[in-house]
């Protein structure tokens, strides 16, 4: 991959060059992660943007939708870019009320991979989060059994690496026994910073850490500190929230969603903004 100016640089996931400024598309579908969205052009724009700002990781799942942001994301951008790597995720299913039922055992999950390798185009995904937990978080419990189906598709050539989301420490380190991890998915910002000795921890080991949620999600960051350390940058608070993301450690990756062109440009330009000691000390203190 050509060297990125976007803010961060760049990370390895396994064999994976990707910048560390990522899209996350889920909100591109409908309210809730259902059906298709408002504005159908307006999608496209974004994840053609994203592309053209130079982001070569973008987060999708079939459950979005489902199978809305994977068709957007083929619609938009297929044939791929060879330097592009769409990421996705397995685990849940949606039902009829947009509920996220679970469906992680074998046969459910090789229909999930059958589901993303033809709604996003491809012969081979590049990176699979196996889901875990619920709604609500994180929920202990051993992954194996669907870690070993992902572990099989992998040997069957229709997955390259594999990664966790919504999981435990415990069960981050399960799955270290069964196959080689590149990335832990979880929420986290700067107000939501519960797995912060995780993030320590993956990084002395090399593995990547994407937050979702950077922005805060379905209720957007709403901090005074952040706010008065935005201002006093002349930037947007959400700028200044992935700033300290980039800043708080060297394996985080960001997702941000946005489905407004302007608010991706907006983000991107804020990631790079340079914080002070004094900005930083501020900033740790939100979610303290
Ligand atoms: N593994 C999991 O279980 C899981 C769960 C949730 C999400 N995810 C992943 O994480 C990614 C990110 O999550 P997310 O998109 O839900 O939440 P997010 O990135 O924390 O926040 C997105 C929200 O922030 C707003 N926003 C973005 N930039 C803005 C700006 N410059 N000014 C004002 N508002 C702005 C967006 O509204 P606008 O559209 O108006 O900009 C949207 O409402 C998802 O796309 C998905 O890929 C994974």
């Amino acid at each position: 991959m050509a060297p990125t100016t976007l803010p961060g640089g760049t990370w390895t996931l396994g064999d994976l060059t990707v910048t560390r400024f990522g899209y996350g598309a889920m909100q591109l579908a409908g309210p809730w992660v259902m059906g298709p969205p408002a504005d159908h052009d307006g999608a496209l724009a974004v994840l053609r943007e994203a592309v053209a700002l130079g982001i070569t990781h973008i987060d999708t799942s079939a459950a979005y939708g489902p199978h809305v942001t994977n068709r957007l994301i083929r619609e938009a951008l297929h044939p791929y870019p060879e330097s592009l790597h769409v990421v996705t995720k397995v685990g849940a299913d949606r039902d009829q009320q947009g509920g996220w039922p679970t469906a992680r055992d074998p046969e459910s999950l090789r229909r999930q991979i059958r589901e993303n390798l033809e709604t996003l185009g491809v012969e081979t995904l590049d990176l699979v989060n196996l889901r875990l937990g619920d709604a609500e978080g994180p929920k202990p419990g051993s992954l194996a059994e669907a870690l070993e189906t992902l572990v099989a598709l992998q040997q069957e050539g229709v997955i390259r690496h594999l990664g966790l989301s919504n999981v435990t420490p415990e069960q981050v380190a399960e799955a270290q026994t069964v196959a080689p991890i590149v990335c832990v998915q979880n929420q986290y910002n700067l107000a939501h910073r519960g797995d912060d000795d995780l993030i320590d921890d993956l990084a002395r080991q090399g593995v990547a850490y994407v937050p979702f949620f950077p922005l805060g999600g379905f209720t957007p960051l709403q901090s005074s500190a952040l706010s008065a350390v935005a201002e006093r940058l002349g930037a947007t608070p959400m700028g200044v929230a992935l700033a300290w993301l980039l800043r708080r450690s060297p394996n985080i990756l960001l997702i941000p969603g946005t489905k407004s062109v302007a608010h991706l440009r907006e983000n991107v330009a804020g990631a790079g903004l340079s914080l002070s000691g004094d900005d930083l000390a501020e900033l740790d203190r939100i979610g303290r």
